[in-house]
Formats: structure tokens, sequence, C-alpha cells
């Protein structure tokens, strides 16, 4: 079987998530045989260096060894079974594991399947703790949630409706709930000469403003920590969810830490909550939890929040929201792995070196005529394309030049996907040296290529 064969019948049958299926006519879409570490095969034999971690999962390479083999052994003793009544030790292992790693104060673990319902599963305990906190008529004033500008915390509905980036709301609009959008802590926009950290600060007078002016009807503020990933990786200082703990605190509002594309190490540190040495209410993993092999969230809680819904059945204070696949045993057990690969090799650590080597590489960028910022956050790094590097004046979206990116890259053998005109480095882990050298190069060239005419 060929590219071509396949991509026939794909295209016969298939809708893809996040795409605009014409495209289709003109450029074609990548059959995968196989992966090996952090390069994927397509049926012609070329080789794609997955630079984006086939968004932002893989951790530790395709057909991973160890998680191989943690879940061959997973699939012989049990697959999945009904998770309410019952439990199995997987999962049980796992959540005491999170419960040990995130920070402290996460006590409980609830699982879903995947991240935006983990979010839906935050949206509905917040507000299900306030009403279980109420009077004896379960009514509560607090019904709204807080969000960033620029956030994104996933597509189903609810989880959109605390989104903001308009590409995947404004469409959706009128299906979604009312939100109260705060204008956020992103660097780009900070003055010459002003630092992260103060325009972080500055910028969370605007948040302390509206936790006044709101914080009786506001059951949670959800925030992803340091890196606003779809919405074009753009990043802030940890003083911003220092501040924000704070505040939350002072006004009784609910953080959520929406950590499922910055956690597992992306930003430095296992959870990016960690730079601020704070805990969130809420804590949402999915992405990296498996190592970016299967279907996995998990939210993690306090034991004050769980308590609030633990009563005799009668007084119906249960927390209701089930998926038939919780708490999958293969899922979970791929998880263990990924977790005993951060211990045993100390990939924390490992990480701060291959962070510097990744801007080493990435440094060449700042020079570049049309790039207007190089940022990055550990194991992040976004290059801002724009037309006019002075005014950062950016691209028309309509040109779609991070798209010519992306195909220069692909022909190359490299697998970028940028956002917009962002063209970003999230690879995984065990990427080395030389492959950090060709993503980069790979990237120069392609730049050069969008920003000809
Ligand atoms: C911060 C954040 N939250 C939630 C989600 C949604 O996760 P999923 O795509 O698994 O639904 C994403 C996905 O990119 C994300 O980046």
């Amino acid at each position: 079987m060929t590219n071509h064969s396949f991509s026939n019948r794909d295209l016969s049958v298939l809708w893809h998530p996040c795409t605009q299926m014409k495209d289709h006519e003109t450029f074609p879409i990548i059959p995968i045989k196989k992966g090996q570490g952090v390069w994927l095969e397509d049926f012609d034999g070329n080789r794609y260096l997955d630079a984006i971690s086939s968004w932002w999962v893989n951790l530790f390479g395709h057909a991973n060894p160890t998680i191989n083999a943690a879940l061959k052994d997973q699939l012989d003793t049990l697959e999945h079974v009904i998770f309410a009544g019952f439990t199995h030790e997987s999962a049980i292992k796992l959540a005491e594991k999170l419960v040990e790693i995130t920070p402290e104060g996460l006590n409980r673990c609830f699982y879903a399947d995947n991240g935006s319902a983990a979010v839906e599963v935050a949206l509905k305990m917040s507000f299900h703790y306030w009403r279980n906190q109420s009077n004896e008529s379960g009514q509560t004033q607090k019904t709204k949630f807080i969000t960033l500008e620029n956030s994104y915390h996933g597509e189903t509905l609810g989880a959109l409706a605390v989104g903001n980036v308009p590409l995947y709301k404004e469409t959706y609009a009128p299906l979604l709930m009312d939100v109260i959008t705060v204008s956020g802590p992103d660097c780009y926009y900070r003055e010459p000469g002003e630092s992260w950290a103060e325009y972080s600060s500055r910028r969370f007078a605007l948040m302390e403003n509206t936790l006044q002016d709101h914080a009786d009807t506001v059951c949670a503020v959800i925030i992803e920590p340091l890196v606003q990933c779809a919405g074009n990786m753009r990043m802030y200082d940890p003083v911003y969810l220092k501040l924000l703990r704070e505040a939350c605190d002072k006004y009784d509002v609910h953080l959520i830490a929406d950590e499922i594309a910055v956690g597992f190490g992306r930003t430095g540190t296992l959870f990016a909550c960690e730079q601020a040495a704070i805990t969130p209410d809420f804590m949402c993993l999915s992405k990296g939890l498996t190592g970016g092999y299967l279907a996995l969230s998990a939210v993690l809680t306090t034991n004050d929040i769980y308590q609030a819904f633990y009563d005799d059945y009668q007084k119906l204070t249960a927390f209701l929201h089930s998926h038939s696949y919780t708490g999958n045993a293969l899922a979970c057990r791929a998880a263990l792995a990924t977790l005993e690969i951060f211990q045993q090799q100390d990939i924390i650590a490992k990480n701060q070196t291959l962070a510097k080597t990744l801007a080493t590489v990435a440094a060449q960028f700042h020079d570049h005529p049309h790039v207007a910022e190089v940022r990055q956050t550990g194991m992040i790094v976004a290059i801002e394309m724009v037309k006019n590097k002075r005014t950062k004046e950016p691209y028309p979206w309509q040109e779609r030049r991070g798209l010519r990116v992306y195909q220069y890259a692909l022909s190359k053998g490299v697998l970028l996907r940028p956002l917009g005109n962002v063209i970003y480095f999230m690879p995984p882990y065990i990427i080395n040296e030389d492959e950090l050298r060709l993503m980069a190069e790979v990237a120069w060239d392609g730049i050069q290529q969008a920003v000809r005419d």
C-alpha cells in the first residue's frame, strides 16, 4: 500500500479535526505507517521528525519500549472495567502517584477521558461545590466563571465557553454560557524594557478589579499556567499565578489550573504551578499523562472540595459526571509507565540541559527580519513571524503563511504545525541535539520561503 491509496480511501470516508477538508484537494493527507522515537514514517517511506509531539501529547517517543511493555502486560490482565462500583489496580496506583507528585493539598483524583472532559469536570465540580455549600434550598449565586483573553480549554461546549480564541469560539457563541473575560498577562505586549514579571504583575490589576466586582457570582477562575498554548504559545511570568492564588483566597473563588498542555515537564518543572509555589483548587491533566499513548485525563482536587459532596445519598449532593471509559485500565497503565520514566531517568533535571540546547538552536531567529519575538518557557519555544518586525504588524491570517512553513517543513522531513503565524517547537523529551538542529534549520528555511513575497 502507498500513501496515495490510503489517502484516497481516507478522504472518501473520513472527516478530520481542525481541518478544512477542501484543503486536501491541494495538499495530501499523510498516512503514517509507524512511529519510532521522535520519527514518524509514511507508507512511501518518508520520515518526519515529530517536533510538536503529535499535538503535545508525546513525551518519550513513539513505540516507547517501557510503555509498550507495560501496556502488553495490562492487556493480558484487564483492558477495562466499569468504574462505578468497581475499581482496579492501575487506577488506584495512578491516583496515589498523582496525589503524591502534584502540589501539596491535591488529594483526590477524578478521571475522565480527554482534556476537554477534564475541564468540564472541573467547571461542574466547582459550581456544584458552591451549590452544596449553600443553604437547604440548594441555591447559589455563584454560577459564573472568569477566564483570560486568548485562553483555550478545549472544544466541548463548556470548555469552549471558558476559552477565548475566536477561531474556535465565534461560530458556536450562541450555544455557549456567558463567562467573564479578563485581559491577560500575555508578555508579547509588554513595553520595551519591561520584564515579564513587571508586566505580568501590572496586568494583574485587571483580574483583581474583576474579582472585586464579581466574586459573589463567580465559582472559579480558570487559567492555563505560564503558557497559553493554543493561543499562539503566549507566555507570562509565574508571579501572575501567585497573585491569582492570593486573590482567589481573598475573594473566596476557586482556582482551576488547566495543566493539560503544560503539565508533565513542558514548562521546565513537572507542573507549571510549581514555579509559583501554588496549589490550585482543581488541576486538570491530560495529554502527556499517558506519554501520548491513550486518551485519559484526571482532575485533582482538595479534600475540602471532596467533603462538600460526601453525604447521605438522599441529600443528592453526589457529583454526577460519568464517561463509559472513565479510568480505563490500559490508559492508567500507560500513565503509570510514563511516570516511572520520569522518576527513574530524572527527566526534569535532564530537560534543563535539553531546554538550554533548544534555546541555543532557536537563538538565530531573534535576528530574523520577520520575527518579532522568540520566547521560551522550559521545553516550549515559539517564534512570532510578522510582516513588520519594528511595529509587530502581523501578516494577514488569510495569507496562511504559517501553512507555507508547515508544507515546506514536511517536504524536508519535519512535522511543525504553526499556530497561525507562530512557529513553535514542542518536541518529545528524547530528541537529541542533531535532531534539534535539524528542526531549527528546517524552520528557518521554512520561514525564509514563507516571507519571500
Ligand atoms: C490547555 C488545554 N486545555 C484543554 C485542551 C483540550 O484537550 P483535548 O484536546 O484532549 O480535549 C487542550 C488541547 O489542546 C489544551 O491545550
